[in-house]
This record gives C-alpha cells, sequence and structure tokens, in this order.
C-alpha cells in the first residue's frame, strides 16, 4: 500500500478503482479496514480512496495533541501528493465526519459532496472533553483494552453484538493494535474540536446524512435536526444498524452512497 507524505508524517492509503473520487474517512480509534463493506464495491464505479489518518493505523503517529483541522489538512495535502485536483465526496464516519466538517471548511474548492455517517456537528460538552482527556492519560499508561472493553457495545447494534459478527472481533482487533499515543492525540483533538452548529449554513455542498437507527453515539434524532439545518441535505436511516453501519449493513449502506452520487 502506498504511503503518502504530508506535513511531518506519512499516511498509510489504499487506493482502488477508476473515476470520480470517493474519499473514505474512518472513525475513532480505527483505521481504514472499517470501510472493508465498501471499498471493492464503491471502486466498481469510483476512485476510492481509504487512509490511514496520523496516529492511527499503519499511519505516523504525532504524540500530543492532533486536531481536527490537523486531519483535514492531511486529507488536503494527501489529494495534492496524489495529483488530485478535482473536487471530490469526501465520507467520514463519526471522528472522519468531524474531520469532514474541517475539510468543508478548509478546502472548499476541493470538495464536491459530503456523506457525514454516524456523526455530530456539536461539540463536546465539558463532561465528555474532561472524559476524553482522562481517556487520554490512561489509555498512554496502560494501554488500548480497556476503550475496546468500553466502545465495542457502543459501536455496534444489538443485531451484530447478539450474533457476535466477525466484524465485531476484527474491530477489537483494530483497537488492540492501535498505538496508544495516536489515540490520546486524537481524543485530545476531539475534546477541542470546535461546533459546527453556527456554521452549518456554510456548508452547502449536496450532503448526504446517514445514520444507524441504534446508534447511542449519534443519536438519529440529532443527526436529522442538523441535516435539516445543512442547505442541500438528505438524511437516511439504516434499520437495524448502531454507530458502524457500514460494517454492520454494508448493502444499505452502499445502496445509500450509490443513490446519493449517481
Ligand atoms: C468515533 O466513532 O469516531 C467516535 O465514537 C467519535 C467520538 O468519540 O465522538
Amino acid at each position: 500500500m502506498p504511503r503518502v507524505a504530508v506535513h511531518e508524517a506519512e499516511l498509510n492509503v489504499v487506493k482502488q478503482g477508476e473515476g470520480p473520487v470517493l474519499l473514505l474517512v474512518h472513525g475513532f480509534p480505527l483505521d481504514h479496514t472499517m470501510w472493508l463493506g465498501q471499498i471493492a464495491w464503491l471502486a466498481e464505479t469510483h476512485r476510492v480512496i481509504a487512509p490511514d489518518l496520523r496516529g492511527f493505523g499503519a499511519s505516523t503517529v504525532t504524540p500530543g495533541l492532533v486536531t481536527m483541522q490537523r486531519l483535514a489538512d492531511d486529507l488536503a495535502e494527501m489529494l495534492a501528493a496524489l495529483n488530485i485536483a478535482e473536487p471530490v465526496t469526501l465520507c467520514g464516519l463519526s471522528m472522519g465526519g468531524y474531520v469532514a466538517w474541517q475539510f468543508a471548511l478548509r478546502h472548499r474548492s476541493r470538495l464536491a459532496k459530503l456523506i457525514l455517517c454516524d456523526t455530530r456537528a456539536v461539540a463536546d460538552n465539558a463532561e465528555t472533553a474532561a472524559n476524553r482527556i482522562g481517556l487520554a492519560n490512561r489509555v498512554q499508561r496502560e494501554g488500548p483494552a480497556f476503550i475496546a472493553e468500553t466502545m465495542l457495545p457502543k459501536l455496534f447494534g444489538p443485531a451484530a453484538l447478539a450474533a457476535q459478527a466477525p466484524f465485531v472481533e476484527a474491530t477489537r482487533q483494530v483497537i488492540l493494535k492501535s498505538d496508544p499515543r495516536g489515540i490520546a492525540a486524537a481524543s485530545r483533538g476531539m475534546a477541542q474540536r470546535p461546533d459546527m452548529t453556527a456554521r452549518l449554513a456554510e456548508i452547502d455542498v449536496p450532503a448526504l446524512v446517514l445514520c444507524g437507527e441504534h446508534d447511542p453515539i449519534s443519536p438519529s434524532g440529532e443527526m436529522q435536526g442538523f441535516a435539516a439545518a445543512l442547505p442541500n441535505a438528505q438524511f437516511v436511516e439504516i434499520a437495524g444498524a448502531g454507530h458502524m453501519a457500514p460494517l454492520e449493513k454494508p448493502a444499505e449502506v452502499n445502496a445509500a452512497i450509490a443513490a446519493f452520487l449517481a
């Protein structure tokens, strides 16, 4: 897999297919493999690019603090390094959505369409932000096992958990293998991410807002609320899925994305 140089880091980047560019941006604390249900299928019609963000997967780790703005700038620098000048569709899940907002504000000329999966527009409240700092400090002391235990029940819907779906175990392994310094840096970055609520009217590209029915992290009602505040958005709920709708219900998610991109 090619490595692409960005500001003081290298990103591990999966590329597949030809056509309009579709950039898939993973959530926390995961890597590009959360899109395995999408990459090959969408690559039939699109040039799919799925990086590991700075600090995750096989990309370079930057210890300390990595902001959502930095991660968005990494994506723009990656596109430039790949000689991609055309505006792209950016599809981000959860933390990938926080990055997508910053990409839309900072790199508008590079953006054609947005897909916001299981993500939020609001900033953290004081308690959530403090918990993220606590998590950052703890993961550096103990490693990521406690995150796998606490997060998996929130990431997946009841059906996937009850069936012990293979992707649940695969996700556990991704979390366990993540570099604690990368997790900590992104957690600190999420804690200080800007609130997007007052800026939604500026995000005027066509947008698909997609949410798993049972997502407790970015609930459907909240996502419908920000979809309504975006100038040009449609909302789709994925029945039976949790926060990780693309892994849990790939056929339904792919169909929604294909209909939006058609
Ligand atoms: C994610 O899936 O990226 C995280 O749940 C985001 C968050 O913790 O806010």
